[in-house]
């Protein structure tokens, strides 16, 4: 029996074969869960969502998580194809204008900066507070979100995203205290190592900082299958009284100094 047998979702953010969302939904399918798909209408026209739709034999549902409308048509929508309130959600869903356009963290575009926070923070918030006012999940479900370790230590490359996560973390802690008392509801984080993605590569200088973060950890980076395997485990029932936490999946990256790898490569470490 799979850790998800009889469990049903909802999985934003997948895109391509990359995209962490999309590995989280081949190995929840693995497990034996039932869950429908989203994304960004723009997003479903340029990425191959419905293969993995096929594959996960799950129902694509576009919505811009942005839009309170679009996200209550999905809730409405999921729980009539799954029959019933779900007991897990992904929250995969990142961008910055910003980032995007090549904007520093010193010189923002003040519009591009609400849409960054209003899509990749202020998100969490409309799915949870929709999900709550519908009473849409069950007792004892788990919503997770992805985050990186920006929200607590400067990442000059990273721009106006680390505001975006200081942000969903925090929405997490909050809103996980309000649906843990209500339903038990369980909201945390997980800050994973840097990931060759869509949006991963779009930041600045990626792959440099994809190998400082390899060399920095003792385990090396977390891969997106690893980063899959987490999620899943967070979604199921063996990890039932974690909650308003941002759980480090980063193969001790956040928990190091400095690592004798990068020691070495500066050359001065006998
Ligand atoms: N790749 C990394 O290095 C890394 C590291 C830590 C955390 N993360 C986080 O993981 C999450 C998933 O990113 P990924 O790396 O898989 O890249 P990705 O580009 O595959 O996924 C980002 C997703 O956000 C979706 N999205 C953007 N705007 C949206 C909107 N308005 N409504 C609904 N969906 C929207 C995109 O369509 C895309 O599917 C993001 O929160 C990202 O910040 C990524």
């Amino acid at each position: 029996m799979g850790i998800l047998q009889g469990k049903k979702g909802i999985i934003f953010g997948a895109l391509d074969a990359n995209s962490i969302a999309w590995k989280v939904a081949l190995k929840a399918k693995q497990e034996g869960a039932v869950f429908t798909l989203t994304n960004a209408p723009v997003a479903l026209r340029m990425g191959t969502i419905q293969e993995l739709a096929a594959q996960c034999e799950a129902i694509v549902i576009p919505a811009d998580a942005t839009s309170v409308a679009d996200v209550e048509s999905l809730f409405d929508q999921s729980m009539e194809v799954l029959g019933g309130k779900v007991d897990f959600i992904l929250h995969s869903i990142g961008m910055s204008p910003n980032v995007r356009k090549g904007k520093p963290y010193t010189d923002l575009n003040y519009d591009f900066y609400l849409k960054t926070l209003d899509i990749s923070a202020g998100s969490l918030h409309k799915v949870l507070q929709t999900a709550y006012k519908k009473d849409a999940i069950n007792d004892w479900g788990s919503v997770v979100a992805l985050t990186y370790i920006a929200a607590q230590r400067a990442f000059p490359f990273y721009g106006d995203m680390a505001d975006a996560k200081a942000t969903l973390e925090s929405i997490a802690r909050s809103f996980g205290y309000h649906y843990g008392v209500r339903n038990k509801v369980r909201v945390n984080t997980v800050s994973q190592s840097p990931t060759v993605t869509t949006a991963g590569s779009g930041i600045k200088g990626f792959d440099d900082f994809f190998a400082y973060a390899d060399m920095g950890s003792p385990l090396g980076n977390a891969s997106a299958e690893d980063c899959a395997n987490f999620c899943v485990a967070l979604f199921s029932d063996l990890t039932k009284m974690v909650t308003m936490q941002n759980l480090f999946h980063d193969g001790g990256f956040s928990a190091t100094g400095i690592s004798t790898v990068l020691m070495d490569k500066m050359g001065k470490h006998e």
